[in-house]
């Protein structure tokens, strides 16, 4: 364990504790050789040692990875939960990102939000064709992060989530809530997998079901696995250009609780950041 000092916090989805920071060590604990004070970090915390909305937090070398100049704290502080969940999602449909995967068509829900906006930038890094939903507002913005198809999810053909050229999805990368099993079934392919990140009771009782019944079309919750492999992959994808950050907003840590509601209310396009002072 060390002590990080931040001038960079990060507020995440709002059914997590704030656990993504970026920020310089402040100091290192006995027995922790790969750091040391006044290096530039990305961490995602482990809320057993307290959250990072404070000046200072406590971090393990095991989840913490070195910030290369190019990163920006704030870019780096949007990584951890929600390019990590996105990455996750998409090696769970089968995603490969060394140039060996095969064609598939997937779909990203909420394609507009904190895992959205990273999910459909790392489907085209995989060489996907990506369908994704979003509002009216995000659809140009989604569009030139590669997706090729975009559906606007407050119209009557939106809510079908059919692909305009027909497409049936291999994968969906569902970061919304309130989709029954029922839209997607038509539209995935014969061993199409709904992959939701915000799985409900229904959800998970249906992805037994499907598990029990070794069903071809599956509904399968994802709940992040953190490691440092992968945080260190996207923080090299950020450093390389070939992953962005979209940051919807920045909060003084005084206005913490602006964030936080804004957070809530579910209507960010990308990443909130609370910033502290120097
Ligand atoms: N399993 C995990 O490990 C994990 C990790 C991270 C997050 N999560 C969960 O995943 C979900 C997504 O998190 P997030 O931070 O990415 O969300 P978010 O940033 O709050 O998503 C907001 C965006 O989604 C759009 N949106 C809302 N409803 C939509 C719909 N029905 N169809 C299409 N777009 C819609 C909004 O567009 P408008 O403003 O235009 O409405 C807004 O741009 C949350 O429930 C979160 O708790 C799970
Ligand atoms: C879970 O979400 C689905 C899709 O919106 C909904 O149909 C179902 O009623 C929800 N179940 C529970 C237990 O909330
Ligand atoms: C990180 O280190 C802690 C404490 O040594 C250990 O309990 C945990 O399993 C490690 N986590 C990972 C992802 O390696």
């Amino acid at each position: 364990m060390f002590r990080l000092g931040f001038n960079l916090f990060l507020l995440i989805a709002p059914t997590f504790a704030v656990t993504d920071v970026a920020g310089v060590v402040a100091d290192v604990g006995p027995g922790i050789n790969g750091f040391q004070a006044g290096d530039q970090v990305v961490a995602m915390l482990n809320s057993f040692n307290g959250g990072g909305l404070a000046e200072y937090a406590v971090a393990s070398e095991n989840l913490t990875v070195k910030r290369p100049p190019e990163v920006s704290a704030a870019e780096g502080a949007g990584l951890p939960i929600a390019a990590g969940t996105a990455l996750q999602a998409l090696r769970t449909i089968g995603a490969k990102f060394d140039g060996t995967g095969k064609p598939m068509n997937v779909l990203v829900t909420a394609a507009s939000g904190g895992v959205g906006l990273y999910a459909v930038q790392l489907a085209k890094r995989a060489g996907l064709h990506v369908t994704a939903t979003c509002g009216a507002r995000n659809v140009e913005l989604v569009k030139s992060l590669g997706a090729d198809e975009v559906l606007d999810y407050r119209t009557p053909e939106g809510a079908t989530l059919q692909s305009p050229s027909g497409k049936k999805y291999d994968g969906v990368v569902h970061c919304t809530v309130g989709t029954s099993w029922s839209t997607f079934e038509p539209v995935l392919a014969a061993t199409g997998k709904v992959i939701d990140i915000t799985p409900n009771l229904t959800a998970i009782l249906k992805s037994a079901l499907h598990s029990v019944t070794f069903a071809r079309k599956r509904l399968v919750p994802l709940l992040l696995s953190p490691n440092k492999a992968d945080l260190e992959f996207l923080v090299g994808l950020l450093k390389d250009g070939k992953l962005e950050t979209l940051i919807d907003s920045r909060f003084p840590l005084s206005e913490v609780s602006k964030a936080w509601e804004k957070s809530i209310e579910g209507h960010a396009t990308g990443k909130i950041i609370v910033e502290m002072g120097d």
